[in-house]
């Protein structure tokens, strides 16, 4: 059994603020550390909250996800200055009378238990909400998560925004992650896209792939969506990519509460499998006791 030593320097990972279901903030050490050296353009496919790009040690990096809301936010951090988005997100905490913890002396806000600052903001959330479905912008989005409950982003079936308060607000912790998610955003030399991971131009240029897609044996969100045709559309991109003599890293789950990826499995044979801890805080090569979910990389290097 091979174990894997850890190489990566920096104590503490960017992470997003957006705190993205599915992200992959728990396992980021261990990945990066997986990722091949000497990379000139990082593709990440499913980007998602684009954290694990943010993190690798590459310079050019091209982001993808199919959901426009998130790139289109990407997109709205990338191009505007730092100060510029720190002002327009107080304005609405002004505008909509939403709580400012980080401003205020500790104690100010009385937090009810297990309600926290909902009862303050319910109303403000509201109204801005109401004026986001009415005349959407990106801005309003992003305080939106940061207020809305469990950080969703979630839509209903006419596209409105629909997730309820939640419990939380703009605070120091959630400044300094924002601050430093948008810094990295803007430091990096980044391609923003917002195409499905069939499109041939996302293949174009990179020499490293990074693949996080749905898992087809598990429930988020965005996998109710995903099925056997997608599952079997990927391998045989990934496979295109491997016939080119160019790098991917495929995560994944073999198992999960009892269900079998057989299709994964087969087709995975031909590749190395890693199999990360279930802590996530470690990973070995081939390993034989393996818990009940099985998160794996799959990479071809
Ligand atoms: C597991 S999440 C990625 C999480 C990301 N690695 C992170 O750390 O935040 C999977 C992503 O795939 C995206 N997705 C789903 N179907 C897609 C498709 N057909 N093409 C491109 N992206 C898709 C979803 O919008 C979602 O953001």
């Amino acid at each position: 059994m091979q174990k894997i030593k850890f190489k990566y320097k920096r104590k503490t990972m960017i992470m997003s603020p957006l705190n993205y279901s599915g992200n992959k903030s728990k396992i980021l050490k261990t990945l990066i550390s997986l990722f091949p050296k000497n990379i000139k353009i990082f593709v990440d496919v499913f980007c998602g909250s684009g954290i694990v790009g943010l993190n690798a040690k590459f310079k050019n990096l091209i982001l993808n996800d199919k959901e426009k809301h998130i790139i289109d936010l990407l997109q709205y951090f990338q191009n505007n200055s730092l100060d510029n988005i720190l002002n327009q997100i107080n304005k609405i905490i002004v505008e909509y009378k939403l709580t400012d913890s980080k401003n205020k002396p500790k104690g100010f806000y009385k937090i009810y238990k297990n309600e926290g600052l909902s009862r303050y903001n319910k109303d403000g959330f509201l109204e801005l909400r109401k004026s986001y479905n009415q005349n959407p912008s990106e801005i309003k989005l992003f305080v939106l998560i940061i207020f809305g409950f469990n950080y969703f982003l979630r839509f209903n079936s006419k596209g409105l925004f629909n997730v309820p308060v939640g419990k939380t607000d703009f605070s120091n912790f959630q400044y300094k992650k924002s601050v430093e998610f948008i810094q990295a955003l803007q430091n990096k030399n980044i391609k923003l896209l917002n195409l499905d991971f069939r499109e041939k131009e996302l293949y174009k240029n990179g020499d490293f792939f990074y693949f996080d897609p749905p898992y087809f044996i598990t429930d988020a969100p965005y996998n109710a969506s995903w099925n056997e045709q997608d599952e079997k559309d990927l391998y045989n991109i990934l496979d295109s990519i491997n016939s080119k003599n160019k790098k991917f890293a495929l995560s994944n789950v073999l198992e999960s509460n009892g269900k079998s990826n057989n299709f994964l499995k087969d087709w995975s044979k031909k590749y190395s499998i890693i199999h990360i801890d279930r802590q996530y805080t470690n990973a070995n090569y081939r390993r034989k006791n393996l818990g009940k979910t099985q998160e794996v990389l799959i990479i071809n290097y």
